[in-house]
């Protein structure tokens, strides 16, 4: 029974909050006259005395004692006798690590959200390094049209703050107080929950306590989050994998997030970008597992949801690591300009633009310029050129009234700085855009 029911080997990092939640609720307790402000005091006393043993690591965790709740409520108990019996008054171990719980993923959130502050910092650092760096973009990953580098890192300055502003909706939503729910009816002791609610910076009291000892959304909430971050994360090392390769050669990562193999002396392995792709993993998860957890589970507490911890303790883990290593290969990475750019003109990756000045130089619908580029692609192919490379009567071979104004259109730098329509690449745009996202991070 003592293995299947502890949970101390995990909560027990709930103890700071414990003794938060514990210190508020007595106070409230002798402010409300149910308990004597002396024996508040010495509570007072006694829980600030178990956060320094636990801070030391001195403080005697027992997996008889079960959880954390018990754990601290028995050493205090040891440490100021009878007043310890009365700081239970009016509480349930079910709000009680509602509220515990609560606190520390409040925290969570606010940690993800200055560590994805951190990373979109980097990738703003390389979008404006790389305003003009041309490179390859792709559609399956096959070479479509040429990008600009800062463009590309923009691309995941959006994704993060979208993550960011999910984090922040979240814990907007959750900031509300369990405490002073009690097991699941309430009490009927005066307490004043408004007052817990204050000193633990929640914005109001949970209106109904059924719902305060048994709602675990907020977890949910964090998980979902986290996990949509995580997907986010492991596409970026997908990309750090690839782009890394000898095949591509488009980046360079740091030999701080690199290994090398134990075989192979002229390998550098990108393990840390292969790691953060895996973390998603262990996220979408821990997601599953509590959504699992939860479903169809009655009303209020069941036991089922001590299972809840784990799942978010590790979960939050993974992401804290996986951001921090992550804005580290983006702050090292390297990008190799004279690579991108000559990928950037393979795969005739100017087709779009030539077909576009067919449509504006000659007054071409679309459908038949599209026709038309492509008899011209089929004609570089064959000669086993690129676009530029095809001489202008090779050209008119295909159309006539094609002019030698063309040329202008099939290089790379001219492709991109012509994207200028909202949202698209040209270095103009993503100096726009830099500035946007500086202010809004500053
Ligand atoms: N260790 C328990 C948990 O994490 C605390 C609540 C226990 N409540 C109870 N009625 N047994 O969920």
């Amino acid at each position: 029974m003592e293995a299947i029911n502890a949970s101390i080997g995990f909560d027990k990092r709930m103890a700071e909050q414990d003794i938060e939640g514990s210190r508020a609720h007595a106070a409230m307790l002798a402010a409300c006259g149910i308990i004597t402000s002396k024996d508040a005091d010495a509570i007072e006393k006694g829980l600030l005395t178990i956060l320094s043993e636990i801070e030391r690591g001195e403080f005697p965790f027992s997996v008889a004692l079960e959880d954390i709740h018990m754990n601290i409520e028995s050493r205090l108990t040891d440490l100021i006798g009878e007043p310890a019996g009365r700081l239970h008054t009016a509480r349930s171990r079910n709000d009680q690590v509602a509220t515990d719980f609560k606190l520390w993923v409040r925290d969570q959130f606010d940690a993800c959200i200055t560590a994805l502050d951190a990373l979109m910092h980097a990738f703003l650092g390389q979008a404006e390094a790389g305003v003009n760096v041309v490179m390859p973009g792709f559609t399956h990953l096959q070479v479509a049209q040429p990008v600009t580098w800062g463009h590309h890192m923009l691309a995941y300055v959006e994704m993060f703050a979208r993550d960011k502003s999910r984090m922040i909706d979240a814990r907007a939503r959750m900031n509300t107080s369990p405490l002073g729910a009690a097991a699941l009816a309430g009490t009927s002791f005066p307490i004043d929950r408004d007052m817990t609610s204050k000193a633990l910076g929640f914005d109001r009291p949970a209106a109904n306590s059924l719902d305060a000892v048994s709602d675990r959304d907020f977890a949910l909430d964090f998980l979902s989050a986290a996990s949509i971050c995580a997907t986010h994360l492991s596409r970026m090392a997908e990309e750090l994998v690839i782009w890394s390769s000898a095949q591509f050669k488009f980046v360079t990562i740091s030999d701080r997030f690199s290994t090398g193999s134990s075989i192979m002396p002229q390998k550098k392995n990108p393990d840390a970008a292969e790691l953060i792709r895996a973390k998603v993993g262990r996220i979408n998860g821990s997601l599953i597992a509590l959504l699992t957890i939860m479903k169809g589970l009655p009303l209020a507490y069941s036991k089922d949801m001590q299972e809840d911890k784990e799942q978010v303790f590790d979960a939050a883990d993974s992401l804290m690591l996986a951001l921090a290593a992550m804005t580290g290969m983006v702050q090292d990475m390297r990008p190799n300009e004279p690579e991108l750019r000559a990928a950037a003109a393979t795969g005739f990756s100017t087709a779009t633009d030539l077909a576009d000045w067919l449509v504006r130089a000659l007054d071409m619908p679309f459908r038949n310029a599209h026709h038309v580029t492509g008899a011209l692609v089929k004609m570089a192919e064959d000669q086993g050129c690129d676009l530029h490379e095809l001489t202008l009567a090779q050209m008119q071979t295909v159309e006539n009234a094609i002019t030698d104004a063309v040329f202008e259109v099939l290089g790379v730098d001219n492709s991109v700085a012509s994207r200028t329509s909202f949202g698209g690449t040209a270095p103009q745009n993503v100096t726009r855009q830099i500035k946007h996202w500086q202010k809004e991070l500053s």
